[in-house]
């Protein structure tokens, strides 16, 4: 990147991820590290400053994290957050004091000192346990509250700062005032990373990555496939060639929305495979989550390898890989399997590819930006979250061309009822949305019911819709209820198989999202 950059060294805290998504909203860029990240990689970066995590350990713990040398002798700001201010502290002298008890929530800071950092007294979120007993030698406290004699720290010669609170949390909602002072006026950093700096720099890098050669991607329907693909075509026009599955198991309307918003600009370099029929065969008798997934994704590894070797010789696989997942997958510790996620442009693990990946450095929030820059419709920029696997997931029991008829319809009225209440966005960040997914489940149990004069015996549609920052927790929807029960009316009348409704009022944990 031809960009001024902060590194972000990671020690261990849930935020850390967003600390970078702030210092980017600043249309600053930054990188995150783990903390014993080796000085090349780092020095690699050339960058204008450190900001240090939070993280879970104490000073005091064995073998806990601290700053390299190398870092603490670079001559370049520093500013500490939580247990970066204190292994910031430990290594330069000062002391921390441990302590039993955490101090966690809402505080009042008061600036004590004139500093650059902090201009004014304000309300900030703490979490944590030690803090700081005496700043090391040539800092001074800039703030103070009533449980932190030093809330912030600096040694303003050095440009070395220490927060005892998160800037990075919406809870201090000066915080990204704080990481503005640090990042623009301490560190010096004009900020140009902009949806236009990152197309110019993305397609550059492509050309450059690639050449004269062919590229080949998977295009899904999703918000990464999809900018990764109208990223690309920008850059290399025809030298690239998608590939889009219909594996009979997207929404409706899906397929349509793929091939309005690509056949245009791809031409014949859109390749549509319906294959519909060989999904459905392999998935027959079927019932376990994890064997369809297998078998969805086994499936789609097969049709594109077939594609791929017709359509000749291509030297370079495009995915949609975003930052998140990298960051994920060099940090050290893998969660426990919960649901294994095999998505559809997950790649071929045998296959002879060199890969591009133009998303790498991205969070979604700039993907999404991404899109919208390049044109793409609202409807695919904003679409929700939808799994790889598809309403295979979301289909209890035997996968039918039939049950799927019935899901997709019932799906459609629900998230096109709440599209028109407001309550779901496909217009973009400003819409006034709570549900950050909601979809239709068809279960396997059939209940008897009645319509007109007639005994009923049929299936049950499940409603889901769920409130969620990042989808690793989220709570269920407070949804009006004659909105569900408009919304239960159609669907018992609209679709054949149906004849009972019922709202899912589980959050997650201990429920998923999914309900496989
Ligand atoms: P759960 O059900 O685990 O889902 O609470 C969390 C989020 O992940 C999505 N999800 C998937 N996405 N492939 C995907 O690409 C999958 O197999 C898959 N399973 C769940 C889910 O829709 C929710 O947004």
């Amino acid at each position: 990147m031809s960009h001024q950059t902060l590194a972000i060294l990671d020690f261990g805290s849930q935020y850390t991820q967003l600390i970078a998504r702030r210092v980017r909203e600043l249309q600053v860029y930054c990188e995150i590290f783990p903390w014993d990240a080796d000085q090349q990689t780092l020095e690699a970066l050339q960058p204008k400053g450190f900001i240090l995590s939070g993280g879970p350990t104490s000073v005091y713990d064995e073998g806990a994290p601290a700053i390299p040398n190398f870092v603490l002798n670079s001559g370049l700001p520093i500013l500490g957050i939580c247990y970066g201010m204190q292994a910031l502290t430990q290594a330069l002298g000062g002391v921390v004091a441990p302590s039993q008890s955490r101090e966690y929530g809402l505080a009042q800071i008061d600036v004590v000192a004139d500093n650059p950092l902090l201009d004014t007294s304000q309300q900030v979120w703490m979490s944590h346990g030690d803090r700081i007993e005496t700043p090391p030698p040539g800092f001074v406290v800039l703030a103070r509250s009533s449980n932190s004699p030093t809330a912030a720290m600096g040694d303003l010669a050095r440009q070395r700062y220490g927060v005892q609170f998160h800037p990075e949390v919406h809870h201090t909602p000066g915080g990204k005032d704080i990481l503005h002072r640090f990042a623009v006026d301490i560190c010096g950093i004009t900020p140009d990373w902009t949806p236009e700096s990152i197309i110019q720099e993305s397609i550059a890098a492509i050309r450059e990555q690639v050449g004269g050669a062919r590229v080949l991607t998977a295009v899904s329907g999703g918000v990464d496939s999809s900018v990764a693909t109208a990223l690309a075509h920008r850059a290399i026009g025809a030298q690239l060639t998608a590939v889009f599955v219909n594996n009979g198991l997207l929404r409706k309307g899906e397929r349509q929305q793929v091939e309005d918003a690509f056949g245009g600009s791809l031409g014949s370099n859109l390749i549509v495979v319906d294959a519909v029929d060989t999904f459905l065969n392999n998935l027959r008798g079927v019932t376990d989550p994890e064997q369809k997934r297998k078998i969805i994704g086994e499936t789609f590894i097969r049709i594109f390898e077939t594609e791929a070797n017709r359509l000749g010789e291509i030297p370079f696989l495009m995915q949609g890989t975003i930052y998140p997942d990298v960051v994920e997958s060099a940090s050290s510790g893998k969660a426990h399997t919960i649901k294994s996620h095999h998505n559809v442009g997950g790649l071929p693990e045998d296959i002879q590819f060199s890969l591009v990946e133009p998303l790498r450095y991205l969070f979604k929030d700039e993907v999404r930006a991404v899109g919208e820059a390049l044109g793409l419709p609202a409807s695919l920029v904003w679409r929700q979250p939808f799994p790889g696997p598809g309403l295979a997931v979301r289909c209890l029991g035997e996968i039918t061309a039939e049950r799927l008829t019935w899901l997709r319809e019932a799906d459609h009225i629900f998230t096109t009822e709440l599209v028109q209440s407001g309550y779901l966005h496909n217009r973009g960040p400003d819409a006034p949305t709570q549900v950050a997914q909601a979809f239709a489940a068809l279960l396997n149990v059939r209940s008897v019911g009645v319509m007109g004069d007639q005994r009923t015996y049929q299936q049950t549609i499940a409603l889901r819709a769920v409130t969620s920052e990042d989808f690793m927790t989220a709570d269920w929807a407070k949804l009006p209820a004659d909105l569900l029960g408009h919304v239960a009316n159609r669907i018992v009348n609209e679709v054949p198989g149906v004849n009972r409704v019922v709202y899912d009022i589980t959050s997650k944990p201990p429920a998923t999202i999914e309900w496989e």
